[in-house]
């Protein structure tokens, strides 16, 4: 067991990755937060780790509101005496926009959640762990934080951010003990791809005969990745921005 005796906090853990991630972070035998602004997801992973015989809370929070993210980390504490690891995963893609098309509505939006909200998690978390003396964060940044794709504005900046914000926090944080990184994760078989495959006019099938794997990722694909960042086993990886894409990004 990876994680016995700690706490995980998990964003957007009512699907997809984030869900893979709380029941990873579970069976390893963290006591596991699973946030989300969906209630009935959210609770569902938390029956799902009870049944396999974990411990996990569901917190209702929008990333969207500040707020919010300051009741989740306080309501971890209060919960569970201590917050060890954290997955800043909660994501949304945006329109199919360009930088003319793309709307301030759904520029401030993605940039709220997928930038925003993990800089201010990240406020929250880290004086949490720094009472522990360390800790341990994964922010999801994505492939398409590292390359551009056709008709994603507003996702594909929001994204390349979280990789800068990854390690301006490492940098300061490493001397404190808490070790900061990024998941790039390719194209996942979620609730979040078809819309994307829609979006680009790639069925999910093309999509996965051009990854040279010849597979979509699955969310317990990027779970291990994260499991294993938080981990000690990782112990010297900082400020990584892991690649998770089944090769696609080493195609020219
Ligand atoms: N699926 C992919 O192919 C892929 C590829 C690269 C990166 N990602 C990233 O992975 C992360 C997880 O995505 P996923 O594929 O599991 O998608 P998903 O749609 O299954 O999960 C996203 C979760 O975020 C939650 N969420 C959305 N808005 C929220 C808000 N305002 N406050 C709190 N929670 C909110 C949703 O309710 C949902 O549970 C996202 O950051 C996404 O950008 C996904």
């Amino acid at each position: 067991m990876l994680f016995r005796d700690k706490v995980a906090l998990v964003t957007g853990g009512a699907s997809g990755i984030g869900r893979a991630t709380a029941l990873a972070f579970a069976r390893e035998g963290a006591r596991v937060v699973v946030a989300d602004i969906a209630e009935a997801g959210g609770r569902e992973t938390v029956k799902a780790i009870g049944e396999q015989g974990g411990e996990a809370l569901f917190q209702r929070a929008d990333m969207l509101k500040p707020a919010d993210i300051r009741e989740m980390v306080a309501a971890t504490v209060a919960r569970f005496g201590r917050l060890d690891c954290a997955f800043n995963n909660a994501g949304h893609r945006g329109g199919s926009t360009n930088v003319v098309d793309c709307t301030e509505q759904e520029w401030d939006m993605v940039l709220g959640l997928n930038l925003k909200a993990i800089w201010l998690c990240m406020k929250y978390q880290i004086p949490e762990m720094l009472k522990v003396g360390g800790g341990a964060i994964v922010n999801t940044s994505s492939g398409l934080g590292n390359f551009a794709a056709p008709l994603t504005a507003s996702y594909s900046t929001s994204k390349h951010a979280v990789i800068g914000l990854t390690r301006s926090a490492a940098v300061d944080f490493g001397p404190k003990n808490i070790r900061i990184n990024a998941l790039l994760p390719g194209a996942t078989d979620t609730p979040m791809l078809a819309p994307a495959a829609q979006g680009s006019n790639l069925k999910l099938q093309d999509m996965a005969n051009r990854i040279p794997l010849r597979r979509l990722g699955t969310a317990e694909d990027q779970a291990e990745a994260v499991i294993w960042l938080c981990s000690e086993r990782a112990a010297f990886t900082h400020g990584l921005s892991l690649i998770c894409d089944g090769g696609l990004s080493v195609l020219r």
